[in-house]
């Protein structure tokens, strides 16, 4: 950190310069000598002793607000009737071993398979996300006879070698891996972050046109793709027109494609439908589920095709050990009751609805908010940094996280400057108007002074604050 620059408000410049989190600095250095580092997850800013429902608390007895969570936390953290079901089960059947199947799966598969918007389904279960897009980049070789796939620049679908490989992040795919797997062909996204947008809007019909016109292409001229795979919504969020899937789907009708939906962090409610594709009306050939479907206790994926794909019996497409797991399935099935009894599909495209607006008018109140967007509790505000600043939108983002983060509320920044906020589907309109409040405080704090210029390694820091997920 530059000696002689001063924050305003002492703010700190890094996390751990935060005063209350001085109760973490044990566990932090254990953590420290303990694990592998790795990019986006360590250095940690604290260490978490209690979760319960919106709230976190650390070992400094520091509460905040998750709007973060890695969109697992839509029920909130230690919803009773995820954890009784899920002790309940335990007593009862903890484990089935493979070749063997049990009630709680069967169950599962077949609620999933009615919530889906793909019509006749079949589902396969996997302990994590990515292991699930390995499932389905799997199928959708053996369906086709075609190994070619297109996916989006800038996307992140886990991280196994498939799913790195169809994933288009820069910083995932570095030459050190060696060569990753063959035939993962890339196009522009529907939407550009704010550093590459420039002038245009990040989610400008203009860069949907590009995309879709860059996927022709690749599909005219290789012929043979076997599946587009993408988020319909990033869960950033950016949002593409409403055309862009009809669009997309109706190409790979035309070429013989699937197209496969990642809904890892979107479904099950996050953007106000059950599945963020029933916004566009199109009905996807595979979908693959998780995060939040082990009500954030449990780690639990799915994969859900069209039974038309049931066609690669002879090979073990996701012989995982935890394929039929009584108790995950268990926690997934009451984390869906709970979803849909307490209507949280519903709080989420109305709590959000109102949360965007009240964004829209925060932004025309500050002249460091470029634009907002949002759809159901996918929530995103991009800044820049005042006109007297020379700072990069990511210090900016940065520095309004980390207020944030004093004032009691956790949301993610990237270092192109977008502000990402994800609340569970819980949230109480009371608590959102709370946080946006709060949001309104700190971006008006920021406007009279200079915030401070973060050096670069402190600015690649911690963990939520260079992945928006
Ligand atoms: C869009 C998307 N796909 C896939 C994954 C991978 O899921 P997991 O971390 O459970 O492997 C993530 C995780 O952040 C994600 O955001």
């Amino acid at each position: 950190m530059p000696p002689n620059t001063t924050m305003p408000n002492n703010m700190p410049s890094t996390w751990n310069e935060l005063s209350f989190t001085s109760g973490n600095a044990d566990l932090l250095a254990r953590d420290e000598q303990a694990f592998l580092r790795q990019s986006g997850s360590t250095p940690c800013i604290a260490a978490i002793k209690h979760a319960e429902g919106i709230w976190l608390e650390d070992a400094s007895g520091h509460r905040f607000m998750d709007l973060h969570g890695n969109n697992v936390h839509h029920v909130g953290y230690g919803e009773p009737r995820v954890i009784q079901a899920i002790m309940d089960q335990m007593r009862s059947l903890p484990f089935t071993p493979r070749r063997f199947t049990d009630e709680p799966a069967i169950e599962l598969a077949e609620k999933l398979i009615k919530l889906w918007p793909g019509g006749s389904g079949k589902v396969l279960f996997a302990t994590g996300g990515s292991d699930a897009i390995e499932i389905a980049l799997k199928i959708a070789r053996v369906a086709t006879g075609r190994y070619k796939t297109i996916s989006f620049y800038g996307a992140y679908h886990g991280s196994g070698f498939g799913a790195l490989s169809i994933g288009g992040r820069h910083v995932d795919r570095p030459a050190e891996l060696g060569p990753l797997v063959p035939g993962a062909l890339h196009v522009p996204a529907y939407y550009r972050s704010p550093l590459e947008s420039g002038t245009i809007a990040c989610d400008s019909e203009e860069w949907a046109v590009q995309s879709l016109a860059s996927m022709r292409t690749v599909f005219e001229r290789d012929g043979d793709i076997a599946a587009v795979i993408g988020e319909p919504i990033r869960s950033a969020p950016y949002i593409p027109p409403g055309w862009f899937w009809p669009e997309v789907r109706a190409l790979c009708d035309a070429h013989g494609a699937l197209l496969i939906f990642d809904e890892i962090p979107t479904g099950l409610g996050k953007t106000g439908k059950m599945f963020a594709s029933e916004h566009f009306g199109v009905r996807p050939d595979i979908t693959v589920v998780g995060k939040s479907l082990g009500g954030g206790i449990l780690p639990i994926a799915a994969v859900i095709a069209s039974t038309a794909l049931d066609c690669a019996q002879h090979l073990t497409l996701g012989h995982y050990t935890h394929e039929k797991n009584p108790v995950t399935a268990r926690a997934a099935l009451a984390t869906l009751n709970v979803i849909d009894q307490d209507r949280l599909v519903e709080n989420a495209r109305n709590v959000g609805e109102t949360a965007l607006h009240r964004l829209r008018e925060i932004a025309e109140g500050s002249p460091i908010v470029t634009s907002v967007r949002g759809k159901g509790l996918l929530l995103a505000v991009d800044v820049k940094a005042g006109d007297q600043d020379d700072l990069v939108p990511g210090d900016v983002a940065k520095s309004i996280a980390m207020k944030l983060f004093q004032r009691g509320i956790s949301i993610s920044a990237s270092s192109d400057g977008v502000l990402s906020l994800s609340a569970p589907l819980t949230i109480t309109a009371l608590e959102m108007a709370q946080a946006l409040d709060a949001l309104e405080d700190v971006l008006q704090e920021m406007l009279p002074r200079r915030v401070q210029r973060l050096d670069s390694a402190e600015a690649a820091e911690p963990l939520s604050i260079s992945n928006a997920r």
